[in-house]
């Protein structure tokens, strides 16, 4: 099992949208029992609410369903998950803060790291307060960096 948290500030727009993605990557490649995946928000904002009408919008446009509620990242959640991907550099920091440990601060990561054709520090941009293009824009960079997520975990979590 690889336990894997998706964080932004909100936990309303982009990890949301992150954890449906890698949800239904890891269910066509038939591991949807090898991961346990997660999101949640650096922020307390939105606690306990859907995720944003346009980001749940927007993933039904590509073929995904957002179920889940916000909630906020606490620093138990380090014990809970072995990877945490940070949405952008403010999250990334915020984490890395929060951490209790070295080894707690080498589980966070940016998203898309795992992008093999973004630039090195790329963030999901926050589309909370652009127009409806930036919600398609976050799916779509979502999906490049999820696949790339998916591909690098693949071999642990075959593994058990
Ligand atoms: P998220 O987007 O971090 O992707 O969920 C945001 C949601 C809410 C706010 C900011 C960003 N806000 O300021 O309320």
């Amino acid at each position: 099992m690889v336990r894997v948290c998706f964080v932004c500030l909100g936990n309303i727009c982009r990890s949301p949208t992150a954890e449906a993605v890698f949800a239904k990557f890891a269910q066509d490649a038939a591991l949807e029992d090898q991961f346990h995946i997660d999101s949640a928000g650096t922020a307390n904002y939105h606690v306990g609410e859907l995720a944003d009408a346009r980001s749940r919008a927007a993933a039904v446009r590509h073929g995904y369903e957002i179920r889940h509620r916000a909630r906020q990242f606490l620093r138990t959640d380090f014990d809970a998950f072995d990877l945490v991907c940070a949405m952008d550099a403010d999250n990334f920091q915020t984490l890395r803060q929060l951490a209790p440990s070295h080894e707690a601060k080498d589980k966070v990561k940016l998203l898309r790291s795992f992008d093999p054709t973004a630039k090195r520090g790329a963030e999901v941009p926050d589309p909370y307060y652009g127009g409806e293009r930036g919600f398609d824009e976050v799916i779509e960079i979502c999906e490049r960096a999820c696949r790339g997520l998916l591909e690098q975990l693949r071999p642990a979590a075959a593994a058990g």
